[in-house]
């Protein structure tokens, strides 16, 4: 079996290694850009530890692997976009070093470039892999609009926001793990099994992801700490400092989130400060703590005997710093 690093290393040198053609240089270079910074790689990853609790030959699954991490990439492009990001993988985000323009149409040569990365997958499972991550592209969409909806919308609660995370993040990393049994050869009821698995993880996931927005390192990040509360995000954090807030906490808050030309910094300071006195932080890791053991209910299910690398994976994602 082959170690996470080595996945990772080997996802790493398949995506150096795919061939884009040389012009026009504004339409490749920015894909070419995104794809050589360093990333964790997890969906490609995750797709290929799924194929080999089935099969051993990790070769069979590269092809769809990369095409998981090319439609990730994909949409961290038009991303930063939407969420006006400075910053990604600790360098300046595509539309940022080119312009909007030119992301949004290397986005979606990327997007392209991944569907064709399938036409080489065997014929036997060609069209249900199609289907199911078209359906999962199209949710992700519809989880993309939804976030964007919610940063102006009020009375939205955490079940909203878990709806809006499962689509936006989740259904991707449980498809990932989906396609990889699929390919791999598991019966139907490990393929939803670990479809589930994925779907909580990607939860437990996104809710680390806001709280890393706030509380990560900016020296090791990679993104702009802050940003979420710059954008005015309804992640966990508000909308689980709105449930527990007094009245003027709560109304503080929510001029904080609607005010528009207030400094910056400040304002990540004022709304941080009020996040922590409702101990925000140690709720957010709660919440993602609920959420793995939901994973782990369906990890103990799968009938396949040796799942250690899915529990080396799950670790590997609660201490992530990035
Ligand atoms: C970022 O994904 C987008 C989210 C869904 C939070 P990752 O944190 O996996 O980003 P990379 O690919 O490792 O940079
Ligand atoms: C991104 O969520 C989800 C997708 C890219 C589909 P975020 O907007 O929180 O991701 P980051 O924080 O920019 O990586
Ligand atoms: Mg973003
Ligand atoms: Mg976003
Ligand atoms: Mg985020």
């Amino acid at each position: 079996m082959k170690e996470i690093i080595g996945l990772k290393q080997i996802i790493d040198k398949e995506i150096q290694n795919i061939d884009f053609p040389p012009l026009p240089n504004n339409l490749y270079d920015p894909i070419k850009y995104i794809l050589s910074l360093e990333a964790k790689r997890i969906r490609s990853i995750a797709l290929l530890i799924a194929h080999q609790l089935y099969n051993k030959d990790y070769k069979n699954a590269l092809d769809a692997a990369l095409a998981i991490e090319m439609f990730h990439n994909f949409t961290l492009i038009h991303d930063d976009i939407m969420d006006n990001a400075l910053l990604r993988r600790g360098s300046p985000t595509v539309h940022k070093k080119w312009n909007e323009n030119i992301a949004i149409l290397s986005g979606d040569t990327l997007l392209v470039k991944s569907y064709m990365m399938l036409l080489n997958l065997d014929a036997k499972i060609q069209t249900e892999v199609l289907k199911k991550f078209s359906e999962t592209a199209a949710i992700v969409c519809e989880g993309q609009q939804m976030d964007m909806d919610f940063e102006k919308q009020d009375h939205l609660n955490i079940k909203d926001y878990i709806k809006m995370i499962e689509k936006k993040t989740s259904v991707l990393f449980a498809s990932s793990f989906e396609i990889g049994a699929l390919i791999g050869g598991a019966n139907k009821s490990d393929q939803n099994l670990i479809y589930q698995f994925g779907l909580n993880l990607g939860i437990a996931f996104q809710l680390q992801d806001d709280l890393l927005d706030l509380y990560a390192d900016q020296s090791k990040f990679g993104k702009r700490v802050g940003g979420d509360i710059i954008a005015n995000k309804k992640t966990f954090l508000y909308l689980k400092s709105l449930s527990l807030a007094h009245p003027k906490q709560k109304e503080d808050l929510q001029n904080l989130y609607s005010s528009i030309d207030f400094n910056e910094s400040n304002k990540i300071k004022k709304v941080k400060s009020i996040f922590d006195s409702l101990n925000i932080y140690e709720s957010t890791l709660e919440a993602i703590k609920t959420y793995h053991n939901h994973a782990l209910d369906s990890l103990k299910k799968i009938a396949v005997k040796n799942k250690a690398s899915l529990n080396y994976f799950v670790d590997l994602l609660v201490k992530r710093e990035v």
